[in-house]
């Protein structure tokens, strides 16, 4: 059967020959305008005019907008349409977009962009977490709350009692292609779409309320992403719209392409977070009460800050029971870059937070953190336990899976010859950390677990497939064929791939939330049962048998002893007149949950890992280096171990940059100063462990997901977690105080963190 074979990428020979299209690769007539922003150079302020008669001067340039030339509706909000393209009386970002510019070239659009003179009043920006929180400056009235149990009471009894505060960076996405659209115009007014979006659906929706038109008159294809990672949920609206505004007022078709250092500082990024904690806990470190405060840093428009908030509180457990717990979580509105979606969706934070408290517990009772994290697990004897927000954690398999990696990474042995280690090297320490990743899978929004899908098969047997998922490297579209094609019990080769588009599959939700091989998957197995359905009662019919008897396999359809190629059954449906077109649709049973409570069953089901990792650092300059990681990951019932094998290794990797190198700078003016890889540093192949051992955990899903898989997306981002503990462990390593290191751990926060773990702080 074609699904849990580790095949290829289906289209890794196209990625690795340059032959793959991208939106910008897309041949487009010579008569294509280029687009380029004219940005805000103020973080607050009042846009008392702007002139632009340098730009519209400027050499190749065919057209200038701004906000009042815009004919219809003037946003790109995914949420809360609070988000102008073009700004109006007020600028609230370095990099927010004023004016755009079409010009006949990429290059002069850009150069022309530059030239307008704006007149901003400046106001006070509003930068940091600190100043949002002092001005009341936020996104809901007042925080947000969930918990359970008496927390106070369970403070002042437990014997043993912590506070601490951490700071989280954010993160850029770095896709690869940077964000990019082409807008195609039609007759009488229809246009075609092609972007590099995770959801398109909502360009599609955004860009009909841009041109005044119904959605049936917007068609938009993506093919694939050079990555998205989150960054394409929401951001890539705005070129996308300005793209069909352009091309409606011009005539002829337009695109648009972000220069890196454009993309950097024009879009939004992993929201970066403070988290304050109280914990109360007994001599094992088994805790007994605790208190989150959650600061996330939303920017300047609303974006998917509530939901991404939302998942931190929903992570705030992790793998861990709390008995009394209360979670208070304020989304801080400041004149920094819109956060948004990035791989984890919040719940990298709020996990984080519990990690970080695990190993302020071991660093004050002198224990092994792992046994600390263990005395916490979710129990997997007795009752059920219930999460904060009570879902019950019925499938706890971390205890298993962390004593096969124990053994596999041979934990114990490592640890004391790290101790050993330390003993002997005065200037460089070693640091070894277990941790655990438990994360939700379903989108917390319940009404988008929902997923459709077209399959063809044509009169030869050959099979076309679409389905609403978008494809930006993670493998979906591989995945999902895959099933089509144990369906029909043919070779993949049989299957046809081809671009997500919103008028084959309509109303789709983002392949976001990790759930796209899951709902994409269901839908494509349901449009396939349905004409695999009609052949069965064919052939069963013609040879007068039960339909049970009708079997798919090898290419070939086999029938009261007789055998038929599919093309064969494929020609003898058409000659029926049975159809052989199927829609397929597919929505998450079991799903209850109530935001505004905090309160039901958000996730379908968990998916679950842990990593091993050791580190080094200098205790001189702070540099620092993973040795080697061991990750034990949960796919379920993997479709494509390899594909899924590729997801953990680029998800440890992204979740260690993250926590180590990559940060995030703006300057007291609001300008980001990191906005390029010149200094922003993502991990490159050298950074990646040495060794470096992935195994799958062999275990299927207990819900009925498709062939029993589970998602594998996001999870493994959060197993980085363990590369940072590993990091805390190496710092502790240098003295008696606890160490206190903060993220992400550059150079500079682990000599900080060196300093105060021997005191000298
Ligand atoms: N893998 C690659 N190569 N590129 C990506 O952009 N995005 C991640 C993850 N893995 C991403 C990736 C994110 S944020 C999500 S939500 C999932 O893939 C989305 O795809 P899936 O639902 O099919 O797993
Ligand atoms: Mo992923 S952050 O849900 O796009």
């Amino acid at each position: 059967m074609s699904v849990a074979k580790p095949l290829p990428h289906d289209a890794a020979h196209l990625h690795v020959t340059g032959a793959a299209r991208y939106v910008d690769d897309t041949p487009v007539p010579q008569n294509a305008l280029h687009l380029a922003f004219g940005t805000s150079p103020v973080a607050a302020g009042r846009l008392n005019g702007m002139d632009l008669d340098a730009v519209r001067h400027a050499p190749g340039v065919i057209a200038v907008l701004t906000a009042d030339d815009l004919p219809f509706d003037n946003d790109v909000s995914p949420s809360n349409h609070d988000e102008p393209l073009l700004a109006t009386d007020r600028v609230h970002y370095v990099g927010q977009p004023l004016f755009v510019v079409a010009a006949t070239s990429h290059l002069a659009a850009r150069k022309a962009a530059r030239l307008g003179d704006i007149d901003i009043t400046p106001t006070e920006a509003i930068l940091s977490i600190g100043a949002a929180l002092a001005q009341n400056s936020r996104f809901e009235d007042g925080p947000r709350i969930y918990g359970r149990g008496d927390v106070k009471a369970a403070l002042s009894g437990a014997p043993n009692s912590l506070s601490g505060q951490l700071h989280i960076g954010g993160q850029e996405h770095f896709y690869l292609e940077g964000q990019a659209a082409l807008a195609l115009p039609q007759e009488d007014g229809d246009m075609v779409v092609m972007s590099s979006t995770q959801h398109p659906t909502e360009i599609q929706h955004k860009v009909a309320e841009a041109i005044g038109k119904p959605m049936h008159a917007v068609r938009v294809e993506t093919r694939r992403m050079g990555g998205g990672f989150g960054g394409k949920e929401s951001q890539g609206n705005a070129l996308a719209v300005s793209c069909a505004v352009l091309a409606r007022h011009t005539g002829r078709p337009c695109c648009m392409r972000y220069d890196r250092d454009d993309d950097m500082i024009i879009t939004g990024k992993r929201h970066d977070f403070r988290i304050d904690y109280n914990v109360g806990f007994d001599a094992k470190g088994v805790i007994r009460g605790i208190d989150f405060t959650h600061y996330a840093r939303c920017g300047w428009a609303q974006d998917l800050s509530l939901p991404v908030a939302d998942r931190a509180m929903l992570h705030a457990d992790n793998a861990y029971f709390l008995p009394a717990v209360c979670i208070t979580s304020h989304r801080l509105k400041t004149n920094t870059q819109s956060a948004t979606a990035f791989r984890g969706f919040g719940g990298p934070q709020g996990m984080l937070g519990i990690e970080r408290v695990m190993d302020h517990i071991a660093a004050h009772l002198g224990l092994d953190p792992l046994a600390v994290r263990r005395a916490n697990y979710y129990t997997t004897n007795g009752a059920v336990q219930s999460t904060p927000y009570g879902q019950a954690v019925e499938d706890f398999i971390l205890t298993d899976m962390t004593d096969a990696l124990i053994k596999s990474s041979d934990y114990h042995a490592r640890r004391k010859a790290v101790a050993a280690w330390n003993a002997d090297n005065p200037l460089l320490k070693k640091g070894i950390a277990l941790t655990a990743v438990k994360f939700g899978i379903s989108f917390t929004l319940t009404h988008l677990n929902q997923a459709g899908a077209l399959v063809h098969v044509y009169q030869d047997g050959s099979i076309h497939l679409n389905h609403g998922g978008t494809e930006m490297g993670q493998g979906l579209f591989q995945k999902v064929a895959q099933v089509a094609a144990a369906r029909f019990g043919v070779d993949v080769a049989q299957i046809k791939i081809t671009a997500t588009d919103t008028g084959k599959v309509p109303n789709t939700s983002a392949t976001a939330a990790s759930s796209g091989s899951d709902l994409n998957g269901m839908a494509v197995q349901a449009a396939c049962n349905t004409i695999r359905e009609r052949m069965v009662e064919l052939l069963a019919q013609h040879h007068q048998c039960d339909s049970a008897g009708v079997t798919f396999s090898n290419g070939q359809v086999t029938v009261a002893g007789e055998t038929y190629t599919f093309a064969e059954v494929a020609q003898m449906a058409y000659l029926a007149r049975i159809s052989l077109s199927a829609t397929g649709f597919y929505k998450t049973p079991k799903l209850d949950w109530d935001r505004i409570k905090g309160q039901g069953r958000p996730f379908f089901y968990f998916a679950y890992g842990a990593a091993v990792t050791e580190v080094v650092i200098d205790t001189l300059t702070g540099e620092n280096r993973i040795l080697r990681a061991d990750i034990l990951h949960d796919a379920g019932a993997s479709l494509n171990p390899a594909l899924d094998i590729g997801q953990i290794e680029g998800g440890y990797v992204q979740g260690a940059g993250w926590l180590t190198t990559e940060e995030l700078m703006w300057d007291d003016d609001g300008n980001l100063r990191t906005h390029a890889p010149s200094t922003y540093k993502i991990p490159a192949c050298p950074d990646r462990p040495d060794i470096f051992n992935v195994a799958l955990w062999q275990n299927e899903n207990r819900e009925d997901t498709v062939y029993r898989s589970k998602a594998v997306g996001e999870p493994p981002l959060m197993l980085g977690i363990s590369a940072y503990a590993a990091l805390c462990d190496a710092v502790q390593a240098c003295g008696s105080s606890y160490g206190d290191l903060q993220t992400p751990a550059t150079a500079e926060a682990v000599l900080a963190a060196v300093t105060r773990a021997r005191g000298e702080g």
